[in-house]
């Protein structure tokens, strides 16, 4: 080793310029790596005598600095020329697409009922899930204890005393609270979740959501229930859609029936949807019992009215064909994602 090896290894360094990454990484092997020149003169070093050691240990490790400055400025360099023009970020890429949600098949099927009621000049109503015993049962027409009560099994949230808290059973309760507030003529929906004590299956959910209605006015006949019925079974299901009402029971409506529409899959002709009848069942409804209109302060003399309610996920089955209601609840998204794409709106 002589202090020109030295000596010639700095004029290189000093002298180095590099227009890429890949050239800095270059040359920092070719000076500094396992078999760098510099690395090499430092083994040599190692071999020296002590009066060379004395000689060449501080401009060596002073090369050294050198070499490890210089890389850094040039990685500094091309790393600011790198953004400018090299051709690995393109700016015109798109951006990547943020992952959208869908809307849940209750919701389309909340959004087109509640829209087709808004057209016939319905207003919206909703109140609380947990309510209490008299808005559920009591101002419908259910006295205490009495069986009725049975159709809804219900979830207490407090029980034991004169008007215990409950998780609603049914929208009617808005019906009463809408009743109780607002000036007649009434005409309001109320869409919601409602609640019943039921063994979970593909058939039955615990957790359902109904659209219920009520229109309120003098000289309401059962005439305007089933017209207004085949309206809106027309405009959800199709033009050609026929309704049937068979008796029925409610504690809160006399008389009271149940809706069922001409199966818009067979056209009538029997399938395994309707059970080869050709009628699938949408909805109860009836004439607002006048105890009801007494129990929230209308005169049941001057007024009458009607009311419907129906399951939102019953709905959406028959529109969609879904086997198991347990789908709606589960969040499965291979499930949830087919439904926005499928919507006619
Ligand atoms: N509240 C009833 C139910 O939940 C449905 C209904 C509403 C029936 C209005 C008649 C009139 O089963």
């Amino acid at each position: 080793m002589t202090i020109e090896d030295i000596k010639k290894l700095e004029a290189e360094i000093r002298a180095l310029d590099c227009k890429s990454a890949k050239e800095v990484e270059d040359a920092r092997i070719r000076f500094l790596g396992k078999k760098g020149s510099v690395t090499a003169l430092f083994d040599e070093f190692r071999t020296v005598d002590k009066e060379a050691k004395k000689e060449f240990g501080r401009p060596l490790n002073e090369l050294k600095q050198l070499a490890g400055q210089r890389i850094e400025e040039l990685k500094e360099k091309v790393g600011d020329q790198g953004a400018n023009s090299s051709s690995k970020e393109d700016l015109s890429m798109p951006g990547e697409p943020l992952p959208l949600g869908s809307r849940h098949p209750v919701s389309i099927v909340r959004e087109q009922i509640v829209g087709i009621f808004r057209k016939f000049g319905y207003d919206v109503a909703e109140g609380p899930e947990i309510e209490d015993d008299y808005h559920v049962f009591e101002a419908l027409n259910f006295p205490p204890n009495h069986p009725a009560r049975d159709m809804q099994d219900t979830f207490f949230v407090s029980a034991g005393h004169l008007n215990p808290l409950l998780l609603r059973t049914h929208t009617s309760s808005v019906q009463v609270r809408a009743m109780e507030k607002m000036d007649l003529p009434i005409r309001v929906i109320c869409p919601g979740r409602v609640f019943r004590n039921e063994a979970i299956s593909a058939r039955a959910h615990c957790i359902f959501h109904q659209v219920e209605g009520l229109y309120i006015d003098e000289g309401v006949t059962f005439a305007d229930l089933k017209q207004a019925i085949l309206l809106f079974a027309r405009e959800m299901f199709g033009p050609e859609t026929e309704i049937r009402m068979r008796p029925s029971f409610f504690p809160f409506t006399e008389p009271s029936a149940e809706v069922d529409v001409s199966c818009n899959i067979c056209h009538g002709k029997g399938c395994n949807i309707c059970k080869g009848t050709g009628w699938l069942e949408i909805l109860g409804c009836g004439m607002v019992d006048p105890n009801v209109l007494e129990a929230s302060g209308i005169d049941s003399r001057k007024y009458s009215g009607f009311a419907f309610g129906m399951g939102l996920e019953r709905i959406a089955m028959l529109k969609w064909r879904v086997n198991d209601l347990r789908h709606y609840f589960e969040n499965d998204m291979r499930f949830l994602q087919e439904f926005d794409s499928a919507v006619e709106v």
